[in-house]
């Protein structure tokens, strides 16, 4: 399963939800890829240092087709964070994916900024003649508002990209954590931080599965 996070506006949160969510599903004993797309190169500057049994990291540009067409059956799961502003690469791996995650702050401003990037996925789509699920996630949520309900709605009126039901709140731990080359769910398993890690790997699974059999 190939799953790109990506969104054209920088700081929404796509590299640190890819480095959970690989980190994750290579705890879960899978076998994981986390491709790095963005030349800032913040998920290997971050975990290269901590290797990880069954994560393996690489580095890719506009070959990102070529590597994972490479990857591509020796993996479980293979993650794309992709540069912000950077058309073509972030086409090029929408166009690999079977799965793709925008993340999204709870913000009308990051909400109306997001259209760009879901013009780009549904032109890639159209391209590769081939629907690829393309969702919201909403992240830096405080877990103290009832702001989601509301943004949920406004989302709606704009969109029709569904939004997933699992959302990452705004928490220390997700920094404090990657300060030690670890996910939330290594960090404090049992943590609220790691359980909502948990629920998002699970709800992207069921719903790959899903449209898998559709
Ligand atoms: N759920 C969260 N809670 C707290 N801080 C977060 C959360 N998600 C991201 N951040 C912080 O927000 C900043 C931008 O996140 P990052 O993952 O680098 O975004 P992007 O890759 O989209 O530019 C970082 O400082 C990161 O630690
Ligand atoms: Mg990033």
């Amino acid at each position: 399963m190939i799953i790109t996070l990506t969104n054209q506006k920088g700081g929404c949160g796509k590299s640190t939800a890819t480095m959970n969510l690989a980190l994750g599903t290579a705890a879960l004993n899978y076998k994981t890829a986390l491709i790095d797309a963005d030349e800032q190169r913040s998920c290997l500057d971050t975990l290269q240092e901590y290797p990880k049994a069954n994560l393996s990291l690489y580095e890719a540009g506009k070959d990102i087709g070529d590597l994972v067409a490479t990857l591509k059956d020796d993996f479980h799961f293979i993650f794309i964070d992709t540069p912000p502003h950077s058309h073509h690469i972030m086409h090029k791996a929408m166009a690999v994916s079977d799965f793709i995650i925008i993340p999204l702050q709870a913000s009308p401003l990051d909400i109306h900024s997001a259209k760009r990037t879901i013009d780009a996925c549904q032109k890639v789509q159209e391209k590769v003649d081939r629907e690829i699920p393309c969702y919201f996630l909403l992240n830096r949520v405080n877990p103290r508002t009832k702001l989601s309900k509301e943004i949920g709605n406004y989302i709606r009126e704009l969109y029709t990209v569904p939004l997933l039901q699992s959302r990452l709140h705004n928490r220390v731990a997700y920094a404090q954590s990657l300060m030690h080359g670890k996910s939330v769910i290594e960090h404090n398993r049992s943590s609220d931080a790691a359980m909502e890690v948990k629920k998002l790997l699970k709800e992207v699974h069921r719903i790959f599965q899903k449209d898998l059999k559709k």
